[in-house]
């Protein structure tokens, strides 16, 4: 079944309420229902869970939300949180959790089934995918030789109205903690004061890249995934957008994880590390790269979108901690006077 094939099944069959119980689960006991709080894209939550599910015969509840509404959430539920596990979209919401202990130590044998560059220091969240940032052009309005070289050169006058951003966007916040730890604080708010002066605000990544593809505006900062899933939609050979992988350890080309971890509160731990397991084994990695374009973390895992090799992406050398400061992202885009 091609990535295009098993999307369209997802879609007919799944619709994510606020607790939804996947279909075509076979009967299990009410011990044997797992909650996860899903902040992820539907798609690939969709994905491992069905797969779970179909070789496990555990059913899995999703609740959804934004990841970081999600970590505000179970804070607030602290040891009654119905969640047994999280998905993430990026890294910063886990971090919170762990740092207040929320989270259990994820198993060593799951650990081990992925590089230690895509785990938490402490092993209390581990890395699901990887996702890459990039620059979206419009191919009519501008030609790669165009494009500066580095991210930074992208929030001044001379782009001006040429450039979309999402300020909300968890990787795009991960970005600016990215030049913090690179070029120092100061240049990190200079680069979101020129954004906001120059630079148009998208209230999504698709919704970017949509108009891109639309001839709106000439470019947009957003992570990969999203030009497939557009390009999935109206055919790759109509994409007028393109990508334009910065490359050169620029923190433009920085490359951020999705994460799962299990609730320290939940009360089937041992189902919950199955599936956390399960989400970085062999059989859970390829149901998530076929239904999203974004990285695999398991080594042998192979992606049927035609990505950027992961060893020619040459992001800087940052480590999850590094960009995953909510409270500091929050500091800067209030600084920045985008907040
Ligand atoms: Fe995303």
């Amino acid at each position: 079944m091609s990535a295009l094939d098993r999307r369209a099944l997802l879609r007919s069959g799944v619709t994510l309420g606020a607790a939804t119980v996947v279909p075509f689960a076979p009967r299990a006991t009410a011990a044997e229902v797992l909650t996860l709080y899903n902040g992820q894209h539907a798609e690939p939550a969709t994905a491992v869970v069905q797969a779970f599910m179909a070789a496990t015969g555990v059913q899995v509840a999703i609740r959804k939300g934004g990841s970081a509404q999600l970590a505000n959430q179970i804070i607030e539920e602290g040891a009654a949180s119905p969640a047994d596990v999280f998905f993430s979209e990026e890294t910063a919401p886990v971090t919170t959790l762990a740092a207040r202990k929320l989270l259990a130590p994820v198993a060593a044998e799951t650990l081990r089934q992925i590089p230690a560059a895509y785990a938490a220091n402490d092993g209390r969240w581990i890395g699901v995918t990887a996702r890459c940032r990039v620059v979206a052009y419009d191919a009519k309005q501008v030609t790669p030789a165009e494009l500066p070289s580095s991210v930074l050169d992208y929030a001044t006058p001379a782009w001006k109205d040429r450039v979309a951003y999402v300020p909300t966007s968890g990787e795009f916040q991960s970005q600016a903690l990215a030049i913090v730890k690179l070029r120092g604080r100061e240049a990190a708010i200079a680069w979101l004061k020129g954004l906001k002066d120059n630079g148009r605000i998208y209230n999504g990544n698709v919704a970017a890249v949509q108009a891109v593809q639309r001839g709106e505006i000439a470019t947009a900062l957003v992570n990969s995934y999203y030009w497939y899933s557009v390009a999935d939609e109206i055919g790759e050979e109509n994409m007028r957008c393109q990508l334009h992988y910065l490359g050169a350890k620029d923190p433009g080309a920085l490359v951020t994880l999705s994460a799962a971890g299990v609730l320290a509160s939940s009360r089937k731990p041992e189902l919950a590390q199955r599936f956390v397991a399960f989400m970085t084994g062999t059989a859970g990695q390829q149901a998530i790269v076929d239904a999203v374009a974004e990285y695999p973390v398991r080594p042998g895992v192979v992606s049927p979108y035609k990505l950027k090799p992961m060893d020619q992406l040459d992001p800087p050398d940052l480590t999850p901690d590094d960009v995953s400061d909510a409270a500091e992202a929050l500091a800067l885009q209030r600084e920045a006077g985008l907040a």
